[in-house]
């Protein structure tokens, strides 16, 4: 039985989790700052930065009052370094190293987007079946990668622009929607209709590339009509939110399922999984399901966005492959899951 306790302040999440032998949540403690950015339509890095040096020790207190553990029954600390915004991750970081010092624990380094991957198996039996195709999709990224092996990983494809969820965000600032952008549009998108507007899907054929931001030009082209023709009826009328919300998702849906539905054949995989944010929205997760002819795994929604419990998911199985970071470790906000100058 080894504890590992996992830190997370990459954007504007501050959370801190104790997970047992890399798959059962201990304690999973997240303080989340979207409301404050949700003026801002994003996140705003130097009030996230601020919130996490306000939030992180008594969430680091919470969750290992709800573990009923000390820090001297961890087995390691693990922290996301990257990707990220620097002055988050700078938080999260120098809080892991002075814990791992303090305590004499082993100090384990996570690439937020492997963390993301590694949710699929918290609190789950499923066997991890190699090779398998993943889809992450969050805010910041939109990677499918074949996965060989733990820590093994091939680029198939990526965003050449905006990210999915950047989509979604951006999106639904347009149509006057909150932030995060993706639950607004998945509950507005509930009484619209997907076929009222035929949308673009950047198809970008033989690649397993993405983009999105013809999809958002697009968009911003419909809301605008809309108001022209509003100020032309002199008030009346007014920009179908619902109808766009969901013919948008829908375009973006069927573009994420298609090109992961292709690698997943193509590539032989045994298993696909979905990751990130955006694997938290429940038309991409009943389409993928009932599109792809290998067993489908997805986290719970509340682990699909930003969480700690992930983090040292990924951290036990570094630890048991002595993979430890130095106490010089730095962030690296551009942080990559596979270097783009290879291909494993
Ligand atoms: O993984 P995540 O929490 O943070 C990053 O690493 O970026 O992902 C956040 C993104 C946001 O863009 C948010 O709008 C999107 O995930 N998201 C969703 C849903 N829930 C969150 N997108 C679509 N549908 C959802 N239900
Ligand atoms: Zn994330």
């Amino acid at each position: 039985m080894t504890y590992v306790l996992g830190i997370e302040t990459s954007c504007d999440e501050t959370a801190v989790a104790v997970v047992n032998d890399g798959r059962q949540i201990v304690s999973n403690v997240v303080a989340s700052q979207a409301r404050i950015h949700e003026r801002y339509g994003g996140v705003f890095p130097e009030i996230a930065s601020r919130q996490h040096i306000l939030h992180i020790v008594p969430v680091l207190e919470e969750a290992l009052a709800q573990a009923g553990l000390s820090l001297d029954e961890m087995g390691a600390v693990a922290v996301t370094y990257g990707p990220g915004l620097a002055g988050s991750l700078l938080i999260g970081v120098n809080m892991a190293k002075g814990l791992a010092l303090a305590a004499g624990l082993p100090l384990i380094a996570i690439n937020h987007l492997e963390a993301h991957i590694y949710a699929n198996w918290l609190d789950s039996e499923e066997e991890i079946e190699f090779p398998l195709v993943c889809l992450i999709a969050s805010g910041g990224h939109t990677n499918l990668v074949l996965m060989t092996d733990h820590g093994k990983y091939r680029s198939l494809g990526q965003t050449l622009d905006d990210a999915a969820g950047e989509a979604f965000d951006k999106v639904a600032r347009l149509l006057g929607l909150g932030y995060p952008g993706g639950p607004e549009i998945q509950s507005a998108a509930k009484d619209g209709d997907a076929s009222a507007f035929d949308l673009p899907r950047a198809w970008l054929k033989g690649t397993y590339d993405f983009s999105f931001s013809g999809l958002k030009t697009a968009v911003l082209y419909l809301v605008r009509d809309y108001d022209v023709k509003r100020e032309l009826a002199g008030g009346d009328g007014g920009v179908p939110v619902a109808d766009i919300a969901a013919s948008f998702q829908a375009a973006v849906v069927e573009v994420l399922v298609e090109k992961t539905n292709l690698a997943a054949r193509e590539s032989g995989a045994r298993q696909v999984l979905l990751a990130g944010g955006v694997a938290a929205n429940a038309l991409l997760r009943k389409q993928m399901a009932e599109r792809v002819s290998v067993p489908m795994l997805c986290p719970p929604p509340e682990h699909c966005t930003d969480n700690a419990a992930c983090v040292a998911a990924v951290g036990w199985f570094k630890l048991g492959s002595s993979q430890r970071a130095g106490w010089d470790l730095d962030v690296v906000p551009g942080l990559q899951l596979v270097p783009q100058d290879s291909t494993s």
